[in-house]
Protein backbone atom coordinates (compact mmCIF):
# COMPACT_ATOMS: atom_id res chain seq x y z
CA UNK A 1 0.00 0.00 0.00
CA UNK A 2 0.95 3.45 -0.69
CA UNK A 3 0.05 7.04 0.35
CA UNK A 4 -1.50 8.87 -2.81
CA UNK A 5 0.92 12.08 -2.77
CA UNK A 6 3.55 10.05 -3.00
CA UNK A 7 2.09 7.69 -5.84
CA UNK A 8 1.47 10.59 -7.69
CA UNK A 9 4.95 12.03 -7.16
CA UNK A 10 6.48 9.15 -8.30
CA UNK A 11 3.98 9.54 -11.37
CA UNK A 12 6.09 12.75 -12.26
CA UNK A 13 3.96 15.48 -11.01
CA UNK A 14 5.29 18.38 -9.61
CA UNK A 15 6.83 18.92 -5.55
CA UNK A 16 4.90 17.29 -3.14
CA UNK A 17 2.71 20.55 -1.33
CA UNK A 18 1.67 21.20 -4.62
CA UNK A 19 0.72 17.88 -4.98
CA UNK A 20 -1.44 18.09 -1.56
CA UNK A 21 -3.04 20.94 -3.26
CA UNK A 22 -4.16 19.33 -5.81
CA UNK A 23 -5.71 16.57 -4.67
CA UNK A 24 -7.32 19.22 -1.94
CA UNK A 25 -8.93 20.34 -4.97
CA UNK A 26 -10.88 17.57 -5.54
CA UNK A 27 -8.86 16.87 -9.29
CA UNK A 28 -7.66 13.01 -8.38
CA UNK A 29 -9.78 10.10 -8.60
CA UNK A 30 -8.55 6.73 -7.21
CA UNK A 31 -10.40 3.83 -8.97
CA UNK A 32 -13.23 6.37 -10.53
CA UNK A 33 -13.79 8.26 -6.79
CA UNK A 34 -12.58 11.63 -5.58
CA UNK A 35 -10.17 11.30 -3.12
CA UNK A 36 -9.50 14.69 -1.53
CA UNK A 37 -6.82 13.40 1.33
CA UNK A 38 -3.30 13.14 0.59
CA UNK A 39 -1.86 10.74 2.87
CA UNK A 40 -5.22 8.24 1.66
CA UNK A 41 -3.24 4.76 1.10
CA UNK A 42 -4.06 3.04 -2.04
CA UNK A 43 -3.37 -0.50 -3.67
CA UNK A 44 -0.59 0.93 -6.25
CA UNK A 45 -0.15 -2.28 -8.36
CA UNK A 46 -3.73 -2.15 -9.05
CA UNK A 47 -4.82 1.38 -8.82
CA UNK A 48 -6.13 3.52 -11.20
CA UNK A 49 -4.76 7.52 -10.35
CA UNK A 50 -5.97 9.78 -12.49
CA UNK A 51 -5.31 13.63 -12.62
CA UNK A 52 -7.84 15.84 -14.58
CA UNK A 53 -9.58 13.05 -16.17
CA UNK A 54 -5.51 11.29 -17.16
CA UNK A 55 -3.72 8.41 -15.71
CA UNK A 56 -1.20 9.12 -13.85
CA UNK A 57 1.26 5.58 -14.14
CA UNK A 58 3.56 5.76 -10.74
CA UNK A 59 6.94 5.01 -11.06
CA UNK A 60 6.62 4.12 -14.38
CA UNK A 61 9.08 5.01 -17.52
CA UNK A 62 7.52 7.97 -19.24
CA UNK A 63 7.79 7.11 -23.32
CA UNK A 64 6.72 9.49 -25.58
CA UNK A 65 6.56 7.99 -29.53
CA UNK A 66 6.73 9.79 -32.56
CA UNK A 67 4.63 8.29 -35.73
CA UNK A 68 4.39 8.54 -39.18
CA UNK A 69 0.45 8.60 -39.63
CA UNK A 70 -0.94 7.63 -42.51
CA UNK A 71 -3.95 9.45 -44.02
CA UNK A 72 -7.51 7.61 -44.00
CA UNK A 73 -7.57 7.31 -39.67
CA UNK A 74 -8.98 9.45 -37.33
CA UNK A 75 -7.07 10.56 -34.10
CA UNK A 76 -9.23 9.11 -31.02
CA UNK A 77 -8.59 6.23 -28.72
CA UNK A 78 -11.99 4.80 -30.17
CA UNK A 79 -14.29 5.61 -33.31
CA UNK A 80 -17.01 3.24 -33.78
CA UNK A 81 -17.00 3.87 -38.11
CA UNK A 82 -13.60 5.26 -38.55
CA UNK A 83 -9.74 3.64 -38.63
CA UNK A 84 -7.90 4.89 -35.79
CA UNK A 85 -4.13 5.62 -35.20
CA UNK A 86 -4.55 3.24 -32.37
CA UNK A 87 -4.78 0.86 -34.86
CA UNK A 88 -1.18 1.43 -36.31
CA UNK A 89 0.50 1.39 -32.34
CA UNK A 90 2.38 -1.72 -31.77
CA UNK A 91 1.06 -4.07 -29.37
CA UNK A 92 2.88 -3.01 -25.91
CA UNK A 93 2.06 0.94 -26.59
CA UNK A 94 -1.84 0.35 -27.00
CA UNK A 95 -1.81 2.37 -23.68
CA UNK A 96 -0.19 5.32 -24.79
CA UNK A 97 -2.74 8.72 -25.91
CA UNK A 98 -2.35 11.13 -28.48
CA UNK A 99 -0.60 14.21 -27.54
CA UNK A 100 -3.30 16.83 -29.74
CA UNK A 101 -4.43 15.38 -32.74
CA UNK A 102 -4.45 15.46 -36.94
CA UNK A 103 -7.09 15.37 -39.32
CA UNK A 104 -8.47 11.94 -40.65
CA UNK A 105 -6.32 13.29 -43.81
CA UNK A 106 -3.01 14.42 -43.01
CA UNK A 107 -0.24 12.61 -42.76
CA UNK A 108 2.78 13.06 -40.60
CA UNK A 109 4.29 13.56 -37.06
CA UNK A 110 2.28 13.03 -34.47
CA UNK A 111 3.45 11.88 -31.01
CA UNK A 112 2.01 9.54 -28.20
CA UNK A 113 2.71 9.36 -24.31
CA UNK A 114 2.10 7.50 -21.57
CA UNK A 115 2.40 10.61 -19.09
CA UNK A 116 -0.56 12.63 -18.40
CA UNK A 117 0.94 15.48 -17.36
CA UNK A 118 3.82 15.95 -20.20
CA UNK A 119 0.38 15.91 -23.13
CA UNK A 120 -1.14 18.32 -20.34
CA UNK A 121 1.83 20.62 -20.36
CA UNK A 122 2.66 20.32 -24.44
CA UNK A 123 -0.98 20.65 -25.39
CA UNK A 124 -0.80 24.23 -23.66
CA UNK A 125 -1.56 26.79 -26.10
CA UNK A 126 0.49 29.20 -24.22
CA UNK A 127 3.12 26.96 -24.70
CA UNK A 128 3.11 27.47 -28.79
CA UNK A 129 5.30 25.02 -29.71
CA UNK A 130 6.05 26.00 -33.56
CA UNK A 131 4.35 23.13 -36.02
CA UNK A 132 5.75 23.02 -39.56
CA UNK A 133 3.63 21.17 -42.20
CA UNK A 134 4.05 20.70 -46.15
CA UNK A 135 1.03 20.96 -48.15
CA UNK A 136 0.31 21.12 -51.65
CA UNK A 137 -2.55 23.12 -52.74
CA UNK A 138 -4.54 24.59 -55.74
CA UNK A 139 -3.05 28.16 -56.99
CA UNK A 140 0.10 29.66 -56.36
CA UNK A 141 1.56 31.38 -53.67
CA UNK A 142 2.32 35.16 -53.79
CA UNK A 143 3.75 38.04 -51.84
CA UNK A 144 0.55 39.43 -50.54
CA UNK A 145 -0.36 35.54 -49.20
CA UNK A 146 2.84 35.42 -47.22
CA UNK A 147 2.14 38.66 -45.87
CA UNK A 148 -1.10 38.03 -44.53
CA UNK A 149 -0.07 34.73 -42.69
CA UNK A 150 2.71 36.70 -41.14
CA UNK A 151 0.24 39.26 -40.12
CA UNK A 152 -1.90 37.01 -38.81
CA UNK A 153 -4.92 35.73 -41.32
CA UNK A 154 -8.03 36.02 -40.60
CA UNK A 155 -10.36 32.77 -41.74
CA UNK A 156 -13.46 33.21 -43.50
CA UNK A 157 -15.62 32.36 -40.20
CA UNK A 158 -13.81 35.77 -38.79
CA UNK A 159 -10.94 33.84 -36.41
CA UNK A 160 -8.13 35.73 -36.38
CA UNK A 161 -4.98 33.70 -36.23
CA UNK A 162 -1.43 34.09 -34.46
CA UNK A 163 1.14 35.06 -37.43
CA UNK A 164 2.69 32.02 -39.25
CA UNK A 165 5.29 31.51 -41.76
CA UNK A 166 4.47 30.69 -45.36
CA UNK A 167 7.22 29.36 -47.58
CA UNK A 168 6.59 29.14 -51.43
CA UNK A 169 8.71 25.87 -52.47
CA UNK A 170 7.14 25.72 -55.48
CA UNK A 171 4.15 26.05 -58.10
CA UNK A 172 1.14 24.55 -55.75
CA UNK A 173 3.68 23.53 -52.90
CA UNK A 174 4.62 25.33 -49.66
CA UNK A 175 5.76 25.21 -45.92
CA UNK A 176 3.59 26.35 -43.39
CA UNK A 177 4.76 26.95 -40.06
CA UNK A 178 2.25 27.96 -37.03
CA UNK A 179 2.32 28.00 -33.63
CA UNK A 180 -1.39 27.09 -32.25
CA UNK A 181 -3.71 24.04 -33.20
CA UNK A 182 -7.07 25.24 -34.03
CA UNK A 183 -9.50 22.71 -35.71
CA UNK A 184 -8.47 22.15 -39.31
CA UNK A 185 -5.85 25.24 -38.94
CA UNK A 186 -3.08 25.20 -41.97
CA UNK A 187 -6.60 23.80 -44.13
CA UNK A 188 -8.86 27.04 -43.56
CA UNK A 189 -5.66 29.56 -43.47
CA UNK A 190 -5.00 28.55 -46.99
CA UNK A 191 -8.64 28.17 -47.69
CA UNK A 192 -9.06 32.11 -46.69
CA UNK A 193 -6.23 32.43 -49.68
CA UNK A 194 -8.46 30.65 -52.04
CA UNK A 195 -6.11 27.92 -52.17
CA UNK A 196 -7.39 24.73 -50.85
CA UNK A 197 -5.15 22.20 -49.69
CA UNK A 198 -5.11 18.80 -51.76
CA UNK A 199 -2.55 17.44 -49.47
CA UNK A 200 -0.88 18.02 -45.91
CA UNK A 201 1.62 16.19 -43.90
CA UNK A 202 3.29 17.49 -40.72
CA UNK A 203 6.84 17.15 -40.46
CA UNK A 204 7.93 18.59 -37.45
CA UNK A 205 7.09 19.73 -34.22
CA UNK A 206 9.52 21.88 -31.97
CA UNK A 207 12.65 20.30 -32.12
CA UNK A 208 11.47 17.08 -33.77
CA UNK A 209 11.46 16.39 -37.44
CA UNK A 210 10.09 13.23 -38.84
CA UNK A 211 12.46 12.83 -41.55
CA UNK A 212 12.83 8.94 -42.87
CA UNK A 213 10.21 7.64 -40.70
CA UNK A 214 8.18 5.08 -42.82
CA UNK A 215 4.40 5.68 -43.16
CA UNK A 216 2.29 4.03 -40.64
CA UNK A 217 5.37 3.30 -38.35
CA UNK A 218 6.63 4.29 -34.98
CA UNK A 219 9.37 5.40 -32.72
CA UNK A 220 10.33 5.88 -29.10
CA UNK A 221 12.00 9.55 -28.34
CA UNK A 222 15.29 8.99 -27.01
CA UNK A 223 15.77 10.88 -23.58
CA UNK A 224 17.64 13.70 -25.02
CA UNK A 225 14.61 14.26 -26.81
CA UNK A 226 12.28 14.21 -24.71
CA UNK A 227 14.40 16.73 -22.82
CA UNK A 228 14.26 18.93 -25.65
CA UNK A 229 11.40 18.51 -25.98
CA UNK A 230 10.11 19.46 -22.76
CA UNK A 231 12.50 22.42 -22.59
CA UNK A 232 11.25 24.18 -25.84
CA UNK A 233 9.66 27.64 -24.79
CA UNK A 234 8.23 26.38 -21.73
CA UNK A 235 7.74 29.00 -19.10
CA UNK A 236 4.16 28.42 -18.71
CA UNK A 237 3.11 27.62 -14.83
CA UNK A 238 0.72 24.64 -15.37
CA UNK A 239 -0.57 24.43 -11.68
N1 LIG B 1 -4.02 21.78 -39.85
C1 LIG B 1 -4.96 21.09 -40.53
O1 LIG B 1 -5.70 21.66 -41.32
N2 LIG B 1 -5.05 19.77 -40.31
C2 LIG B 1 -4.27 19.09 -39.47
O2 LIG B 1 -4.41 17.89 -39.32
C3 LIG B 1 -3.29 19.83 -38.78
C4 LIG B 1 -3.19 21.18 -38.99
Amino acid sequence: MQRLDKYLSEAGVESRRKIKDIIRAGRVCVNGTVVTIPEQKLEESTAVVTLDGKEMLRGSRMIVLMMNKPAGCVTAASDAKEKTVMEYLPKEYKRLMPIGRLDKETEGLLLFTNDGYLAHRLLSPKRGIEKTYYAEHEGTVTQEDIDRFADGCILKDGTKCLPAVLEKLGEGKCLVRVREGKYHQVRRMMASLHKPVRYLRRISEGTLELKDLPLGMTRELTKEEIQQLESVNFDEKFF
